[in-house]
This record gives structure tokens, sequence and C-alpha cells, in this order.
């Protein structure tokens, strides 16, 4: 039988690389503010906690900016970023002052929400929590809005990615029955 114990851990951390990114997730940047100005980043480790109340987590490596300004400012957003955006998701993802450039916003929110994403979650910092390297930061959600009908980015085996379309899932049905015919 296989245990973890037998397993070395140089291996096993980069075979759970490897599986941990074969789970797709879709992308977003988050944001905040802070009295030295906006600050954001891109992450995918984000998903929904609890309806009663409303929150949602977000898991951000605990010695990067985005994580401490979060917690001076005590709020974030959650931008949802929609297919053909991985130029936005690149932007934020590499340290660099003028993250915000060229990014329009959204009028009337106390954290920044991008006009170009396709759901948006303002949030209140409700806890902090520690998750290894990584900090859990859970939300209270207090405004959230999206695009309909939306085709969002994907993040898969470390590329970007999107969905098919339903009518590619019906051309790649229709493509292996007719495979099966001849
Ligand atoms: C697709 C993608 C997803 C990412 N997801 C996360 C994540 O969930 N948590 C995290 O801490 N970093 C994540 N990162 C890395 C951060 O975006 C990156 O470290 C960024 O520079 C942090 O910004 P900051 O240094 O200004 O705080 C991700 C990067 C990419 C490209």
């Amino acid at each position: 039988m296989q245990t973890l114990e037998t397993r070395d851990p140089v291996e096993l951390a980069n075979a759970y690389r490897l599986a941990i990114s074969n789970f797709s997730t879709g992308v977003a940047i988050i944001t905040t503010n802070t009295d030295a100005g906006p600050a954001g980043m891109t992450a995918s480790a984000v998903a929904s906690l609890s309806i009663d109340p409303l929150q949602l987590l977000v898991c951000i490596k605990s010695d990067l900016p985005t994580r401490h300004a979060i917690e001076e400012s005590g709020r974030f957003a959650v931008n949802v970023l929609g297919e053909g955006q991985e130029q936005l998701a690149l932007q934020f993802a590499t340290p660099r002052p003028d993250k915000f450039a060229n990014v329009a916003l959204r009028d009337g929110f106390d954290v920044p929400v991008l006009k170009s994403s396709i759901a948006h979650f303002v949030c209140r910092l409700s806890a902090a929590l520690p998750g290894g390297d990584h900090t859990i930061m859970v939300g209270d959600v207090v405004d959230c809005d999206h695009v309909v009908d939306a085709e969002p980015l994907v993040y898969y085996s470390r590329r970007f990615s999107n969905l098919c379309s339903p009518s590619q899932h019906a051309r790649h049905a229709y493509d292996w029955h007719l495979e099966l015919m001849m």
C-alpha cells in the first residue's frame, strides 16, 4: 500500500503541483485601496464559502504586498475575468507599481472594481486565517453583480483556457458519432 510517508517530500511537492493544476478554476483580480493607492493581484484560489452569511474566500501567499494591503484597508473586491483577458491576468500577476495602468474602473466603489470583469464581489474583510504559507482571506459580501451569459477565463494545467461553447460541444459529439458510423 502507498502511504504519504513513503514519498520523497520534493517529489511529492512536484506531483502535487501537477495534480492540483488539473483542477480547473476561474481567474480573478483581487483589488483593494490603501493610503498609498490601489493594490491588486491575480488569483485562482477563490471559492464561495457561505450563503448565510454571504461569504467568499481568497487564499493569498502571506508575504505578498496585496495581502498586507487588504489587511490594512479591511476590504477588497474580487473581479472575475472573462474569456480573452489573459493579458490582464498577467499584468496583475507581475509585481510592478503601475498594475492599474489602462485599467478602466467603475465609479461609486471604495475598492477598485474593473469595468471589464464578468462579475464582481465587494467584500468587507471578516477574517484572515493562517493556511500554511498562504492566508485565507474571508470576505463578507456587501455588493456584487454579473454579466449575463459571459464566457469565463479558465486556468487549467498551468495555462489559460476557455470553456467550450455549447455549439462546440455539439460539434464534438457529432464528429465522434460520425467516426463510430464509419
Ligand atoms: C493564473 C494565476 C493565478 C494565481 N493565483 C494566485 C492565488 O490564488 N494566490 C496567490 O497568492 N497568488 C496567485 N497568483 C500569483 C500572484 O498573482 C502574483 O504573485 C502577484 O505578483 C501578486 O501580486 P503582489 O505581489 O502585488 O501582491 C496567481 C498567478 C496567476 C498567473
